[in-house]
């Protein structure tokens, strides 16, 4: 008899409790983008038929999330939250040192203002925004050493998180020990695709910071997905565990900043890790200063013990198949219509290929912004510009090596189904893209402008008189 076909695959879930989809007219959705500058962070969710502006705190939680949020002991210090969440991290990370903060961003705000100081340089394999803008607003200079494939959006690299070590090792024995605080390195990097780091670079990373007496931190927002990507591509990795694999990072690490919203499967939360005894010290005083008590961290009690049972829960290797073949799917639907974006697929998202999308519309005329912008006019899809707004001026001079759009997967929120409608958005908004109109930047915040900025469409030229 011949083999059977395999059974079809599924969400790993089951549905428990359902929120509304608002589906919003185009006559609606134009007036939206109108009212909010065509800047789709000032649109109300309302407005928002699929949202994948961000994969960050907007995941489902499980029912024993859910129930972990009522043993909340909101006692301000010493809750019994907080042992679980300490223990569960010291367990998967190994470092000793937790401090819980409300998100990722208070983590880097406490690490860098710690240890960043004018003059200074701090290496990563790609800032993300709120990294980049923590590092220059203590004075230091962020610099982005990836790997040159990470740049080639075409290349099929398998780890394009990866940090060029050869750089890093120029830049130490240029800078000097005293110049370099600290090297980070994002898992997976987030701005350059969800693009996993391998275990080899980061042990040759972590070589040459012992070399040059470095601390090596990690952004470990997105640590389980890295570390699947890492089990499926790396050679002698496929049959090790999630947490083992993680472990490996973690090992070779002095301390990782955390944003819980991602991997740690909650819509609030995060930590900062260290080894580092006198640094953990100085740092408690900063965060009861601008967070909270150090068994609370600006968060509510039950939110830790969602965080402990999330961390966890990420490390399932059903669930990461599932999310990770979620993204991969919506990444085939898109090949099938020819849209070129950011390959290989990563972790969370598939990120347009902006100048190969909008080939017409130079980096003045902001292609991303006017892509993001088409996408919800389109079918009511939010999305985000990662390139020239994010990092650059938005300016010729300002050109950002990679422009990208990126379409964010929360975890655990939509189905197939929900993913086919948004690649035929995407195809027809594709099939139309020759008469997509560039936009300009009516106001331009100092810091962060993505958030902030507004804008409005380029007029179409005149038209000669007849
Ligand atoms: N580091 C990385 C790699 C991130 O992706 C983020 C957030 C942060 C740090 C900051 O964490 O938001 O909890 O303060 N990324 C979100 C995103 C916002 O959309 O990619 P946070």
């Amino acid at each position: 008899m011949a083999p059977a076909e395999p059974l079809p695959e599924f969400e790993p879930y089951k549905v428990k409790v359902v929120e509304a989809i608002p589906t919003p007219t185009r006559a609606e959705r134009e007036a939206a983008l109108e009212r909010a500058g065509y800047n789709l962070f000032n649109l109300r969710s309302s407005e928002v038929t699929i949202d994948l502006l961000t994969d960050s705190g907007t995941g489902a939680m499980s029912d024993r999330q859910w129930a972990g949020l009522m043993l909340g002991d909101e006692s301000y210090a010493g809750s019994r939250n907080f042992e679980r969440f300490e223990h569960t991290i010291r367990e998967l990370t190994g470092f000793p040192h937790i401090l819980p903060t409300h998100q990722g961003r208070a983590a880097e705000n406490l690490l860098f203002s710690a240890l960043a100081r004018p003059g200074t340089v701090v290496p990563n394999n790609m800032h993300f925004d709120t990294t980049q803008a923590h590092v220059t607003r203590n004075g230091a200079r962020p610099v982005n050493l990836a790997i040159p494939e990470a740049y080639d959006p075409e290349s099929e690299h398998p780890f394009k998180g990866n940090m060029d070590v050869r750089a890093l090792d120029a830049l130490l024995r240029s800078e000097g020990r005293a110049k370099v605080p600290l090297v980070m390195m994002t898992i997976t990097n987030n701005t350059g695709g969800g693009q996993p780091v391998s275990v080899a670079n980061l042990r040759a990373v972590a070589r040459v910071c012992r070399r040059y007496r470095v601390p090596l931190y990690l952004d470990m927002c997105r640590w389980a997905e890295n570390a699947y990507l890492v089990r499926e591509r790396e050679p002698g990795q496929r049959h090790r565990p999630i947490a083992a694999i993680g472990r490996e990072f973690f090992d070779r690490a002095d301390g990782a900043t955390m944003s819980a919203k991602k991997d740690g499967l909650v819509n609030i939360g995060g930590f900062l890790a260290t080894r580092d005894p006198r640094l953990a010290e100085r740092l408690k005083e900063m965060l009861i200063l601008y967070e909270g008590f150090p068994t609370y961290g600006g968060l509510a009690r039950r939110d830790l013990e969602a965080v402990a049972i999330g961390l966890i829960e990420a490390t399932d290797p059903a669930y990461l198949a599932h999310r990770i073949g979620q993204v991969r799917e919506l990444g085939r639907r898109l090949e099938a219509r020819k849209v070129p974006f950011l390959r290989p697929v990563g972790g969370h998202g598939i990120y347009l290929d902006v100048r190969r999308f909008l080939p017409h519309l130079p980096t003045s005329e902001l292609p991303g912004q006017a892509l993001v912008v088409e996408l919800y006019r389109e079918g009511g899809v939010r999305t985000v510009e990662v390139g020239s707004i994010m990092f650059g001026e938005g300016t010729p001079e300002g050109r950002e090596p990679l422009e990208l759009v990126r379409l964010a997967i929360p975890r655990r929120v939509y189905t197939s189904s929900h993913l086919a409608y948004v690649a035929e958005v995407v195809a027809r908004v594709y099939e139309r893209r020759a008469s997509i109109r560039g936009m300009t930047m009516t106001h331009r915040p100092e810091r962060l402008p993505h958030f902030t900025a507004r804008f409005a469409p380029k007029r179409a030229p005149r038209r000669a008189r007849q």
